[in-house]
């Protein structure tokens, strides 16, 4: 059986797949492949490991219709036609879970970047600009005993209410769908509607998957009705935010700062003004990127092709294996 991974992946998963006895081919070259091209190279493979932006919309999906799994290396798929799968009967497997720790870090270290203006502050030493002590300049905002706002409390945000009750004592509210028990026992976490959300919240961060209710979900409208003196966090997908309205809410004074590790479209051109702007901190979406995690994330995504590929249900499914021995 011949498995195609459209970016390399860590030993872990390899590993995995080689001692399966499977023949696997690697993308290799430092850019993305063209997806036609990509679909042409299919054609030869029984499972693809998805690893990077691949659009695994309904024409990829029809075009590979021989394919028994496309194994998503993440544990978003908003870039997957999950309905078209299903009807191809096209598993589809992601790694959820295993990230959720280092992606939560993440959101803390882009919430404390900005609210001390780090990265700016480390522009400004290389730029020459370590003049003499102001006790007047450079101040940030302190988060002891401030109100967090999860917009999404699922894994990542249960382990990103963690860091910040531990490390500031911080009141976590949250809005979701459902109610989420476990972070309302260990954190006393509150659900709240959206629009309160935003008037209360101190940080705001975002944990929910792109989906069409959530696309722009941060627009003008709602970057109105935080407060000035409140940051905005995504980890999640560049999407959730209007970048543009982004922009004027922090050029405007609606709201004091903002951390992200995911931009809308990616990769961020350089000249983007938030990357000047001094109460802001940037990550080039790395929320998961560490040797530990990453090396997980391999692993399941390598397991879920063998399990596809042996007939069995997946260990992580967005779309289930119909192929069942
Ligand atoms: C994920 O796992 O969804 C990360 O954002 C990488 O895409």
């Amino acid at each position: 059986m011949k498995v195609y991974i459209t970016r390399n992946i860590p030993e872990a998963g390899l590993k995995l797949l080689k001692d399966a006895g499977l023949d696997i081919t690697v993308w290799t070259e430092s850019y993305h492949q063209p997806e036609d091209e990509l679909i042409k190279v299919l054609q030869q493979y029984d499972a693809v490991l998805v690893s990077g932006p691949v659009k695994v919309d309904r024409h990829f999906l029809e075009s590979c219709r021989h394919l028994k799994i496309v194994s998503l290396m993440s544990v978003g798929y908003d870039n997957v036609d999950t309905e078209a799968a299903k009807a191809l009967g096209i598993a589809v497997g992601n790694t959820p879970g295993v990230l959720s720790g280092a992606t939560a870090d993440t959101a803390f270290l882009l919430m404390l970047a900005s609210s001390r203006k780090a990265f700016h502050m480390h522009k400004e030493i290389i730029r020459g600009n370590w003049n003499f002590w102001d006790p007047t300049a450079n101040l940030g905002l302190e988060l002891g005993g401030k109100t967090l706002g999860i917009v999404g409390l699922g894994k990542i945000g249960f382990e990103l209410a963690k860091r910040c009750v531990g490390a500031y004592d911080m009141k976590v509210i949250y809005h979701n769908r459902g109610r989420n028990e476990e972070a309302e026992r260990a954190f006393g976490a509150v659900r709240v509607s959206f629009d309160e959300l935003l008037q209360q919240s101190d940080v705001v961060s975002v944990h929910t998957a792109l989906t069409p209710e959530t696309k722009g979900l941060f627009d003008k409208n709602a970057f109105s009705k935080m407060k000035p003196s409140s940051i905005f966090v995504n980890t999640a997908r560049g999407g959730v935010h209007n970048e543009e309205d982004l922009i004027a809410a922090l050029e405007n004074g609606t709201i004091w700062g903002a951390g992200l590790d995911v931009t809308n479209p990616e990769p961020m051109a350089a000249d983007n003004p938030l990357l000047n702007m001094p109460n802001v901190a940037i990550l080039p979406h790395i929320g998961s990127a560490t040797v530990d995690t990453r090396s997980k994330m391999a692993a399941i995504a390598a397991r879920n092709v063998i399990l596809a590929l042996q007939q069995r249900p997946l260990e992580h499914a967005v779309v289930e294996n119909v192929r069942l021995a």
